[in-house]
């Protein structure tokens, strides 16, 4: 089979890159969390002290994704490895906010293309469908109620070991997707030739052999 690229995109929580990474693993393809990237920008930010000038935010630093056997995706940030920071509280609370500014998505965008040009990539995100890989072969929309994902982001908090509750996850989640699909550029929106697939009260495998068909079905 052809080498291609995988665009799934979607709401907070739905589920993307827990499948997106089984159907990497599966297609023996690179799983791209584009997610943590802003996550790893806005660590900064906040690290920095909330600074508005983001043209120099993004100019004064450097982004790199490795892959652990072990971990998946590791995010170094200016040489230090930041993965285990980009999920806490205060991280998601800004996340949408230093994601919705220009020089942040120009800075992002760029690296997401480079890493794709080869070819083989599952990346899920927002707008990879619409802004970053217009060209992929398949994309995917991945949507679910908020209920059900504001209780497998609390399965996944606790697994982390950061607290939560499920009124106040599900109060986030709606918020920050408000967000993402209100802001200017590049807002959260299904591309027109996406296909949608409603996650709710299916299993992880399930969802996984939907799309592993989809790709069976592009050839
Ligand atoms: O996927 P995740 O929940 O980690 O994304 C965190 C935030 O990063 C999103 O709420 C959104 O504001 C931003 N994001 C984005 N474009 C992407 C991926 C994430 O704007 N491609």
């Amino acid at each position: 089979m052809e080498r291609i690229n995988i665009a799934l995109d979607g709401p907070a929580a739905a589920g993307k890159s827990t499948i997106a990474k089984r159907v990497a693993a599966e297609l023996s393809m690179i799983y791209v969390d584009t997610g943590a990237m802003y996550r790893a920008i806005t660590y900064k930010y906040l690290q920095q002290g909330q600074p508005e000038d983001f043209e120099a935010l993004v100019n004064e630093t450097t982004l790199e994704l490795t892959y652990d056997g072990e971990k998946g995706q590791l995010v170094l940030l200016d040489g230090n490895d930041v993965t285990d920071y980009l999920r806490e509280n205060d991280v998601t609370q800004h996340v949408s906010y230093v994601a919705s500014k220009e020089p942040v998505r120009h800075f992002a965008v760029n690296k997401q293309q480079e890493l794709a040009r080869q070819k083989g990539i599952v990346m899920d995100g927002r707008d990879i469908g619409t802004v970053v890989l217009p060209d992929a072969e398949l994309k995917v929309y991945m949507i679910a109620s908020v209920e059900e994902r504001a209780h497998r982001r609390q399965l996944d908090n606790e697994e982390r070991g950061i607290e939560s509750t499920l009124e106040q996850l599900k109060r986030e989640i709606a918020e920050r997707d408000e967000y993402d699909m209100n802001r200017d550029i590049s807002p959260l929106q299904k591309a027109e030739d996406a296909v949608t697939l409603d996650t709710t009260g299916k299993s992880i495998e399930e969802v996984t052999e939907e799309i592993l068909q989809l790709v069976n079905d592009l050839q």
